[in-house]
């Protein structure tokens, strides 16, 4: 198994930053550092990650998290604000969060250990639909639901098209289901805002076809099989 695979299958971090860690000379196999990702990780090989020696397989872990508003998707902070470590604390296996959400949206956040399947699906190329039910000021005219199904420029970067529903529009509010593939960071916010309208209360409800359901906020439950299955064939 590739060097960095092998790290992220761990439960280590995810491949991301395990490709990160070899590149700065963190990891060691057989007591020497060891900077190529894909070096090929022969059994009896003693992989050791900033000096800790790592074992290749772990239960695996998935949950499902409805976060709150108020806390940051890391599992720790150095502004000391709550993170999503702390709505968990009754897992004793190290997870990290599959993408993130902005401290004051909510909704559904995956965590896991298997940091494999973290970094496939948070990988650009795949096409996973994330499906948020945005709070706006304002009105969504037509023109500016065309606009939000086309893509937008949000700076520098025009979104693909996105699947947009107008579930209500109050005298100076609405409410609107947004689903996109992408991951820019605050990109839904800003999709609004390069209509007109502001966000004032951002929901993530399904990733892919794991719904939120009924879960209280800062609740947690474990994936199903069906759901683990699903996430895999991805
Ligand atoms: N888009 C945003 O603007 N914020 C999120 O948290 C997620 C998607």
């Amino acid at each position: 198994m590739r060097l960095n695979k092998y790290i992220a299958s761990a439960g280590i971090c995810s491949r991301r930053k395990a490709d990160e860690l070899i590149a700065a000379g963190n990891v060691k196999v057989n007591g020497a550092a060891m900077r190529e990702m894909g070096y090929d990780v022969k059994e009896g090989d003693r992989v050791e990650v900033n000096g800790t020696p790592i074992m290749p397989e772990q239960k695996k872990i998935y949950i499902a998290v409805n976060k709150p508003y108020g806390y940051v998707t890391t599992m720790k902070d150095e502004k000391d604000r709550l993170t999503v470590a702390d709505l968990v604390t009754d897992i004793p296996e190290r997870l990290f969060p599959v993408g993130r959400l902005d401290y004051n949206t909510t909704g559904l956040l995956l965590m896991t250990n298997d940091g494999d399947l973290a970094y496939r699906l948070t990988h650009p190329k795949h096409e996973v639909y994330k499906t948020y039910v945005a709070v706006v000021s304002g009105v969504i005219s037509d023109a500016r639901l065309a606009k939000l199904r086309r893509g937008v420029d949000i700076g520098g970067f025009v979104t693909s098209p996105a699947k947009v529903k107008v579930l209500r529009q109050n005298p100076r509010s609405a409410v609107v289901e947004i689903s996109i593939h992408e991951g820019k960071n605050r990109q839904v916010r800003k999709m609004f805002n390069a209509v007109g309208n502001r966000v004032m209360e951002l929901e993530r409800i399904s990733i892919g076809d794991i719904r939120l359901g009924h879960m209280q906020r800062g609740h947690y439950r474990k994936l199903t099989r069906q759901e683990i299955e699903y996430l895999k064939s991805l």
